[in-house]
């Protein structure tokens, strides 16, 4: 290893930053959603059954690559084949692109924090316009506030703490929000559970009806599973990277990725009943978390209490997530390009404030969300969009099929079982099994998710 590399202090330190990362949008905002449009209860199990068969095992064969190299995302893939080294490439810059927007929609949540946080009139008086015009600046030329203010206050946030390094910063951030946005969550969840009118709400998420079992369910739980346990864009590479060579990966990998499923479970089942005792739809889009939810919070007793609670939960998550793929990219470049942490921050931050405008204008200002309608009509074209389907459905997945290509084909199973046990340290018994899952089952679903990207199948 390099000498004087970053290492987290703590093996639960690393499980909360790497939970952090996972725990984000994707669980508290787009996993009830889905859940919802999928056929709740039946959606439920199937991606249970994703995350330990296929989440779990390219999460762990991304700790493997990177724990064994000590390095970032293109270096640990470039040390087992070099001919790979792209694959590295490619994930960190569409983690990149990503936060890009990411943040720009953490920035969005810090408005609606503050919203709140004075008593919400503004966005009960019309909760839609509020977000069209007050956050996104329909009719204006330029959204001051959700396209450079608030992202701006957000970046500056992830920043700092990326700047303070890994065990100093992002370690300590994630001791301190994992365990606070979880008890954030099971107050929303229990009061989800017992709200009055929320039992239909509740049986749609348990009473499992498989006529909606098919293609397009398992494609949305395994994109869904992908964007959730931030895989394919050597996040989790490089967050592995920083941990020492005694550590468990097999109980780390089962306890990150059961939090993350926790988490969006716990999301799902308290808003999806508010949402049905309130008679707001679910299935719209972005406007779920920004407009409809709203909506429920406003005709639910102490409504505005819980809606800060609820935009505090997303702030929290969103800026781990965010921090966690500032770090991908920061890890790259530092040691790559052999660049100053700190001007590589500044300058990354300063770009994806940038980079993040256009998507933030495309989104209501500027008048091109026409190419971005979906066949139901209107729909904001947020994580529904083609940025969506490149980072989901396309990158992602063809970067974690390349992972257990390179890893299941190329540098074999042997070398990985060897790293997975800690050199022999933890008995990896489930080697077969895992074998298996990395060089046939892994690769050949993830395949078919992205040729239904396109349309081939399904
Ligand atoms: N997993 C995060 C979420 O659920 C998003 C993310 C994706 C973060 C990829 C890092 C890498 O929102």
């Amino acid at each position: 290893m390099e000498k004087g590399r970053a290492q987290w202090a703590s093996n639960i330190g690393f499980i909360l930053a790497a939970a952090g990362s996972a725990v984000g949008l994707g669980n508290i905002w787009k996993f009830p959603r889905v859940a919802f449009e999928n056929g709740g209860s039946a959606f439920l199990i199937v991606y249970i059954a994703i995350v330990i068969l296929i989440g779990a095992t390219v999460m762990i064969t991304e700790f493997a690559v990177g724990r064994s190299a000590h390095k970032n995302g293109v270096g640990a893939v470039r040390e087992i084949n070099p001919k790979f080294t792209f694959v590295g490439g490619l994930g960190i810059l569409v983690g990149y692109v990503i936060l890009c927007y990411y943040s720009h929609v953490g920035g969005w949540v810090m408005k609606y924090c503050l919203e709140y946080l004075t008593g919400g009139r503004n966005v009960y008086a019309d909760p839609t316009n509020f977000f069209l015009t007050d956050v996104l600046g329909a009719g204006t030329a330029f959204p001051v506030q959700g396209a450079l203010i608030f992202p701006a206050i957000f970046i500056a946030l992830v920043a700092f703490i990326v700047m303070k390094g890994v065990s100093g910063g992002i370690e300590k951030l994630n001791k301190v929000m994992m365990p606070t946005l979880f008890v954030i969550l099971v107050i929303l969840f229990v009061r989800g559970i017992t709200i009055e009118g929320g039992a239909e709400g509740l049986q749609y998420l348990l009473k499992p009806d498989f006529s909606k079992l098919g293609g397009d369910m398992v494609l949305a739980a395994l994109g869904q599973a992908f964007f959730s346990l931030s895989l394919g864009m050597g996040i989790m590479c490089t967050y592995g990277s920083y941990l020492s060579n005694e550590e468990n990966l097999v109980r780390n990998t089962i306890t990150i990725c059961g939090l993350d499923t926790l988490v969006a479970f716990l999301a799902g089942f308290a808003m999806i009943p508010i949402a049905f005792a309130t008679n707001v739809g679910v299935g719209s889009g972005a406007g779920f978390a920004f407009i409809s939810l709203t909506g429920a919070f406003q005709t639910m007793p102490f409504g505005t209490f819980f809606g800060f609670l609820f935009y505090i939960l997303l702030f929290f998550a969103a800026l781990t997530s965010a921090i966690s793929l500032l770090e991908g990219t920061v890890a790259y470049i530092t040691e790559e390009w052999h660049w100053e942490r700190k001007k590589t921050v500044l300058t990354l931050s300063v770009i994806m404030l940038f980079v993040g405008m256009l998507y933030t204008c495309s989104q209501a200002c500027l008048d091109i969300k026409g190419i971005w309608l979906d066949a139901n009509g209107l729909s904001f074209p947020i994580f529904g969009d083609f940025m969506e389907f490149f980072t989901d459905k396309l990158v992602m997945p063809l970067c974690a099929l390349l992972y257990c290509v390179l890893v299941g084909w190329v540098w074999g199973v042997d070398k990985a079982a060897d790293e997975i046990s800690s050199h022999g340290l933890y008995p990896f018994k489930i080697k077969g099994i895992y074998s298996i899952l990395v060089k046939f089952v892994a690769p050949i679903a993830i395949g078919v998710i992205i040729l239904s990207g396109f349309g081939f199948i399904g």
